[in-house]
């Protein structure tokens, strides 16, 4: 029996290392982290798009099949309705043969288990969990319940959905919700080589404040413009970290993984994404024990990854808390993206 619906789900993610410099071809480490996004996809009889993503405050938005992709988008849409657009462009024979002549439209509803505040990547997380359920859904091969698209099919669409929105990106987001574990990196998708890693000592702290992902790489790359060459040290100062992070991350030597952390946000610092609020917690995380701590992702809000001895855990946390962020429970190194049924 044909299937007209699935669920899928997909993690959010953390970036160990190498945040900014990997827009500039340095590698980066990022791993999955345990809060997951559900997306329930449903081909249906009339010609509509519909959307539900409460989290994002999408209720009940339509729009005629045709007009995919095109017109004003509200925002909380953009990536769901892009990445169905992008599978069907370039799968035009599955609309063909599921939409037009078996079936007419598409209804999908979003649900996260995390808070899209947080920058776990919930937009490129939807997007991958769109393009994965397209490929569970349409097509022949459906009765045997296997998709059609490798990962690295859906990686590239679901990249080229995030650039076709943001414009710049390396992707380190989306190959970490669809690979799930924790991998070394390079932009656009051209190195992704899983860790053999159990698991991470990782304690990740909220800032409270939200971070805008393009305007700090634009920030950053204003600042390109003005110091080419001390950026793009740093840049390279920051890429000569991860393959010592690589060996650390698999020797288990979370206390070298620690130092590393300590370099690789002195560099961010330089760069000018950090903040008062993230440096305080960042050092009261080392002072509480932590092996090392940095900020995660785009910088100035989101948030810190602190790695530390379990003797240190709550000690750790106590002090990010005190110094005005929130301690967040979270699993790193999860399965990525799955059909859940
Ligand atoms: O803001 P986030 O968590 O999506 O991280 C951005 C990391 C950058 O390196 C600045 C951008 C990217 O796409 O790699």
């Amino acid at each position: 029996m044909k299937k007209y619906q699935v669920t899928i789900s997909a993690p959010g993610k953390l970036m160990l290392f190498g945040e900014h410099a990997v827009v500039y071809g340095r590698p980066c480490i990022v791993t999955a982290v345990g809060q997951r996004m559900k997306a329930t996809i449903e081909l249906t009889k009339e010609p509509i798009f519909q959307l539900n993503a409460p989290d994002v405050q999408i209720t009940n938005y339509q729009k005629p099949m045709t007009k995919l992709g095109l017109g004003d988008i509200p925002k909380g849409a953009k990536f769901v309705e892009m990445a169905v657009a992008n599978f069907l462009i370039r799968h035009p024979e599955r609309l063909a043969k599921d939409l037009s002549r078996m079936r007419g439209g598409i209804k999908i509803t979003t649900k996260s288990q995390f808070n899209s505040q947080f920058g776990f990547g919930s937009s490129s997380a939807s997007t991958v969990c769109v393009i994965k359920a397209l490929s569970e859904l349409t097509g022949k091969k459906l009765s045997n319940k296997r998709s059609f698209l490798s990962d690295k099919a859906i990686f590239d669409i679901s990249y080229k959905t995030v650039l076709d929105i943001q414009g710049k990106g390396s992707g380190f987001d989306v190959a970490s919700t669809i690979y799930g574990g924790t991998l070394y990196f390079v932009i656009g998708g051209k190195v992704i080589k899983p860790l053999k890693l159990k698991s991470l000592p990782l304690i990740v702290g909220y800032s409270g404040i939200k971070a805008d992902t393009v305007t700090l790489i634009n920030q950053v790359s204003q600042k390109a413009k003005k110091y080419p060459q001390i950026i793009d040290n740093l840049y390279s100062s920051i890429g000569q970290l991860i393959p010592l992070a690589q060996n650390a991350l698999l020797r288990g030597d979370f206390e070298n993984v620690g130092e590393l952390m300590d370099f690789n946000q002195g560099y961010l610092s330089s760069l000018g994404v950090s903040s008062s609020k993230l440096e305080a917690m960042i050092h009261a995380s080392r002072e509480a024990g932590a092996y090392g701590a940095k900020l995660s992702g785009a910088g100035v809000g989101d948030c810190m990854i602190a790695f530390a001895p379990p003797s240190k855990v709550n000690a750790v946390k106590k002090a990010i808390e005190k110094a005005g962020g929130k301690a967040i429970n979270i699993k790193s190194n999860v399965e990525g993206v799955r059909l859940e049924s």
